[in-house]
């Protein structure tokens, strides 16, 4: 049975048998969760369900979830490509009962799906529970078709399931599947011993509990089901295959693999390579079309890592060309029905893929030539370990993630000394952190005075410009005072817009009372809104205090005005260039606004004014701007867009411009569109491969560009005598024009400079009893200087001329000797070398011409004058 109909079966059984909901796979870039890098399992998305923090709209779901595993709890990334059935992308078929049925029913239906609907062998399957789970145990002793000896316990490792270190679990119940050739003789001790004959196919957990900071248990109001399944187990499993790239999953890619190096895939050993590149292409592409890219930290670098450890492997198959990209195709063959984004955006990922391949190929041979030389020393020492020094070079110079260099390393059986490493790379940090500019303190840097518990502070700037508000906390260190208020209009710098400036006043008790202070920042510390204040301003107060807070107006509106651009401009280059268009990162202040996003090409000018345009419009529409308070998920599922990477509550404020544009925001806005009166797009570059950048100003920042550009061509059409429309071509013209008088003047000096040779014959000094004439000539180019060297040597009888000239702010000899005097041993280019020397500089030629250029203008006259003294 092929993998799109198995997939089909399972959310047709749930969604059409069962009354579940079918809902589709979250993006594997997770939106709201920063303790997660990548998705990692079909229950992210509805982890505030599970937690009772919103009301899920559906009791109960079904999906196939795009998932990623690279490190840490849930996957082994050495494992991948090396063994059958471990992935770093994966899909995960899931089911979900959201407080509705539990424990029985999840167990029924999984068994029956696998055993009725898809007829695996029920004599191949096993069950495991959790040991305290006894009402779990005894669902599974009533299923006549399980083999009571293939009913297992075990312990937290195996049969409790936690989605990180915190957060929804409880005790789970997985099914294991045998898939070796002696069905009679299986051996119930070697599931869950990481044998590839017993197979993890489906888990099944109970989730009841949410486990606190610190690791203690928490019984939920309700129970729910999270059922997850690994498709390309299971596709292997229901077409009798021992591996998952046996599947329809793969074949596609490896098939293309082998075409593309012309190296037949092997199922043992010398398959590796095929199998690691299959997968991680797939990890790529999947990742890529929800908008990661490749880059330097967090995300960006497992991207870079997993592309540079499949670079590596297509060396083992004679790959030096960057060739990951071909293979895009293919990825989108196999996956691109079910998850359209791939095949939307096949040519995005192929470019960003194929960049950073050509980026990385140029350093990864030289990488591979010095690991080569260090893994021999490291095979003569005792230790076998590889220098730690070397290895970080690998990594800094040759842009060798640390993991693959270990990976390297276990091939030729030698180690890395990790700890080592990474003191090496933390010290590299610590030198980027420190030659870094201001950063915020942490909140341990600061010695917080608390003058109210209990109370937290809250932003209230959303609808005024004014507050009086209490004091909570205050610290003071050399140079400025922290404070934290209450309730406060400042807006503290966040999602790219900046810190609010304004004044504070103190009242009572403090010792300048009544005085205005001026805050010159506001930045978060934790939840914290830290005001920011030059000076020591309230040393050694811990009396109640209450103050007057008033951020500056015209700053703040400015500021809003492109905000709500930012916005603007976010929705219409997805408009005008396509949905793979996400925001990369931002700048939002009074000034200006600058937004960065995914994007492969330069944009030409047409779309750029196309877009400005587009913005323009939507600010003569005057559409309201306005803003909402609701759960994540629902705000998702309204279709608003969110930022990669940004750590969202499960109550999230949606900024909305109807028809036009939908963000999740906690930024301050205009009230109408209309507010924001003229927007402007000043440049477009790019930042990174695959990021552009976008500045722009609106409001009067705009206008006062605008007044620069009509005073200037006002003067243009005055000067130009020419009306407005014809001016460019008048100076697209007048250029020609220009650089033609130029050539001809420069024909005519040539010309005239050998008009009468005479000229240069009028001072004859003696050099040796040689002729010698000097003249200081006014030319533009060295070529002129030397067609004059030429046609003077040409009538001259016998002698050495030497001609001076400052060309381009230096100064430049050039000599020229006859034949007789060369014959003699005279030679022009011994005579330059000299002179350039006295003028700072060097020269050289042939005998009978030579020229040098100095670097001291203001001493050409004197050698000039001098020369034979110098010679
Ligand atoms: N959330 C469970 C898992 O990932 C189903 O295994």
């Amino acid at each position: 049975m092929d993998s799109k109909t198995i997939r089909k079966q399972f959310i047709e059984y749930f969604e059409k048998t069962l009354g579940h909901t079918v809902v589709p796979s979250a993006p594997v870039i997770p939106q709201n969760d920063p303790t997660l890098l990548f998705t990692n399992a079909g229950m992210n998305q509805f982890k505030s369900y599970f937690l009772g923090e919103t009301q899920a709209p559906f009791k109960r779901a079904v999906d196939s979830q795009k998932c990623i595993r690279v490190s840490g709890k849930h996957n082994d990334l050495e494992a991948v490509g090396r063994d059958h059935y471990h992935h770093t992308f994966f899909e995960m078929l899931g089911s979900w009962s959201f407080g509705d049925y539990y424990k029985k029913e999840a167990i029924v239906w999984a068994w029956t799906l696998f055993t009725e609907v898809w007829g695996l062998d029920p004599k191949r399957l096993y069950a495991t529970v959790y040991t305290e789970d006894d009402e779990a145990y005894e669902i599974w002793k009533n299923i006549p078709n399980l083999d009571p000896t293939h009913l297992l316990k075990s312990g937290e490792k195996d049969n409790f399931w936690s989605m990180s270190e915190t957060g929804p679990c409880g005790p789970c119940s997985e099914i294991h599947y045998y898939n070796g050739e002696d069905v009679e003789n299986q051996d119930p001790l070697k599931v869950n011993t990481d044998d590839p004959e017993y197979m993890e196919l489906w888990n099944l957990v109970f989730i009841q509990y949410n486990r606190d900071e610190n690791g203690e248990l928490h019984s939920l109001g309700q129970k729910h089901i999270d059922t997850g399944a690994g498709f390309e187990r299971i596709v292997a499993a229901i077409n009798g295959k021992t591996s998952n790239y046996d599947t329809d999953l793969f074949k596609p890619i490896i098939e293309q693999i082998e075409t593309i190096s012309d190296v037949a895939y092997d199922q043992g050993e010398n398959g590796v390579p095929h199998r690691v590149i299959a997968d991680h292409i797939r990890m790529l592409s999947v990742a890529i079309a929800d908008g990661a890219i490749p880059g330097n930290e967090g995300r960006a670098y497992v991207l870079r890592r997993i592309l540079r450890r499949a670079a590596r492997f297509g060396r083992e198959l004679n790959l030096k060309e960057p060739f990951l990209y071909r293979l895009v195709p293919a990825v989108a063959h196999v996956l691109g029905d079910v998850y359209p984004e791939i095949k939307n955006q096949r040519e995005h990922i192929q470019r960003i893929i194929r960049a950073e391949e050509e980026s990385f190929g140029n350093t990864l041979d030289k990488g591979l030539d010095l690991f080569d030389q260090i893994a021999k020393q490291a095979k003569k020492s005792a230790e076998k370990i590889l220098n730690s020094e070397d290895v970080f070079k690998l990594y800094d110079t040759f842009g060798f993630p640390v993991d693959l260099t270990r990976l390297l390393a276990e091939e030729k059986d030698l180690q890395v000394n990790e700890g080592k490493v990474n003191s090496l790379m933390e010290a590299q940090r610590e030198r980027a952190r420190a030659a870094g500019k201001f950063s915020m303190k942490s909140s341990e840097d600061l010695k917080w005075i608390v003058l109210e518990k209990d109370k937290v502070s809250k932003f209230a700037g959303y609808d005024t410009y004014k507050t009086e508000s209490l004091l909570l906390k205050y610290a003071v260190d050399d140079s400025h005072t922290y404070f934290v208020f209450e309730n406060t209009p400042f807006y503290a710098e966040s999602g790219g817009q900046v810190g609010d400036k304004g004044h504070l006043i103190l009242h009572k008790h403090s010792i300048k009372t009544g005085a205005r202070t001026n805050v010159v920042d506001t930045r978060k510390i934790g939840e914290d809104i830290v005001h920011i204040v030059e000076g020591s301003v309230l040393e050694g107060n811990t009396k109640p205090i209450t103050a007057t807070l008033e951020v500056q107006q015209s700053i703040r509106r400015d500021t809003a005005r492109n905000h709500t651009a930012t916005h603007l401009l976010h929705a219409e280059l997805r408009s005008v260039l396509g949905d793979h268009v996400h925001q990369a990162g931002s700048y939002v202040g009074p000034d200006r606004l600058r937004f960065d996003f995914t994007h492969f090409e330069k944009i030409s000018l047409e779309q750029l004014i196309d877009i400005q345009q587009r913005i323009n419009t939507r600010i003569m529409q005057n559409i309201s701007v306005d803003t909402e308070t609701k759960p994540y998920t629902e705000a998702i599922r309204d279709g608003a867009q969110s930022l990669f990477g940004e750590k969202y509550g499960d109550e999230v404020r949606v900024v909305t411009m109807k028809d036009t544009s939908q963000e999740l925001c906690g930024g301050t806005h205009v009230e109408r569109s209309g507010d924001i009166g003229l927007f402007i797009i000043v440049s477009e570059s790019s930042i990174a491969s695959g990021v552009r950048r976008i500045e722009a100003i609106s409001g009067i920042a705009a206008l006062d560009v605008l007044k620069i550009q009509q005073t200037v061509l006002s003067g243009l059409r005055k000067a130009m005598k020419h009306p407005e429309d014809e001016i460019l071509e008048k100076v697209i013209n007048m250029n020609a024009y220009v650089r033609n008088l130029e050539k001809e003047n420069s024909e005519l000096k040539s010309k005239l400079l050998t008009l009468d040779v005479d000229l240069y014959f009028q001072n004859e000094r003696k050099l040796d009893d040689k002729p010698l004439f000097v003249n200081r000539v006014d030319v533009e180019n060295m070529d002129q200087l030397k067609a004059l060297g030429d046609k003077v040597r040409e009538k001259m009888k016998s002698g050495i001329a030497v001609f001076g000239a400052v060309i381009k702010n230096t100064p430049q000899v050039l000599c020229v000797v006859t034949d007789d005097l060369v014959k003699e041993g005279i030679k022009a280019g011994n005579i330059v070398r000299t002179l350039g020397k006295a003028l700072g500089g060097g020269g050289g030629g042939k005998p009978h011409m030579a020229t040098a250029g100095g670097k001291d203008v203001r001493k050409l006259d004197e050698v000039l004058e001098n020369i034979e003294k110098y010679l």
